[in-house]
């Protein structure tokens, strides 16, 4: 489907056909698909779990203020900011792939690490998670409009409680929660949205209204 269509039809779907398993293969080809996002230096900071077990999703429920995606959707992927994704041993690892695929010469790659190094070196918390939310926002895109072309429906979801997230998942400091998605086919297509026009939101050589 062409890229307008995609992003025309997609709908967020809250009510989803519980019958509807999606398997392993076919989930982490959408995952290996959505890893094409761009990031900051390309460290790639997202971590997915992808929670299945109907027991863990149980627990999770209350945390999520009880909607029943997490529940119905084929699965439910917890987007994680990996704050060690941007200290030197990844940056250096990525960037020694890539050379070593032939991305470019050595040179750039130790341009590459030491830059990104110095990049996050002053970063403090906040710039942390801001910089983790953006990235793994863009992964978030890419996955949904992945899932949406092979025929599966999407809801991003904010709406749960961080504390409780963390409890029932075990997470460590190490890791930002970003959102949930929950996937599968939907039971019910997700109501019609309205955008803004670009007139509305955009402004040449200036800030919009
Ligand atoms: C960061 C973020 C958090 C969201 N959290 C929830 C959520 O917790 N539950 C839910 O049902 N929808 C959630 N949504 C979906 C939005 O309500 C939805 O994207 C918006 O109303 C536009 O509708 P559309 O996605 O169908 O175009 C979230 C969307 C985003 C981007």
């Amino acid at each position: 489907m062409p890229l307008n269509d995609l992003l025309q039809n997609r709908r967020s779907t809250r009510r989803f056909r519980p019958d509807a398993p999606i398997d392993r293969a076919e989930l982490n080809a959408l995952i290996s698909q959505a890893n094409r996002a761009p990031s900051s230096n390309n460290a790639q900071p997202w971590r997915i779990m992808v929670l299945t077990d109907p027991v863990l999703r149980q627990r999770l429920l209350p945390e999520a203020y009880g909607q029943e995606q997490i529940i119905t959707a084929s699965a439910v992927l917890v987007l994680l900011g990996d704050r060690t994704a941007y200290r030197e041993p990844n940056l250096r690892r990525i960037h020694q792939q890539e050379f070593a695929d032939g991305c470019f010469d050595a040179n750039v790659r130790d341009f590459l690490i030491q830059a990104a190094v110095q990049f996050y070196q002053p970063f403090d918390e906040t710039n942390t998670q801001r910089s983790l939310a953006l990235d793994c926002g863009l992964w978030a895109m890419a996955f949904m409009l992945a899932a949406e072309a092979a025929g599966w429906q999407t809801v991003p979801m904010t709406g749960y409680r961080r504390d409780g997230l963390h409890r029932v998942l075990n997470l460590s400091e190490r890791y930002l929660d970003v959102m949930l998605i929950a996937l599968g086919k939907g039971a019910e297509r997700g109501h019609r949205t309205l955008r803004q026009d670009a007139a509305a939101v955009s402004a040449w050589d200036g800030l919009p209204e």
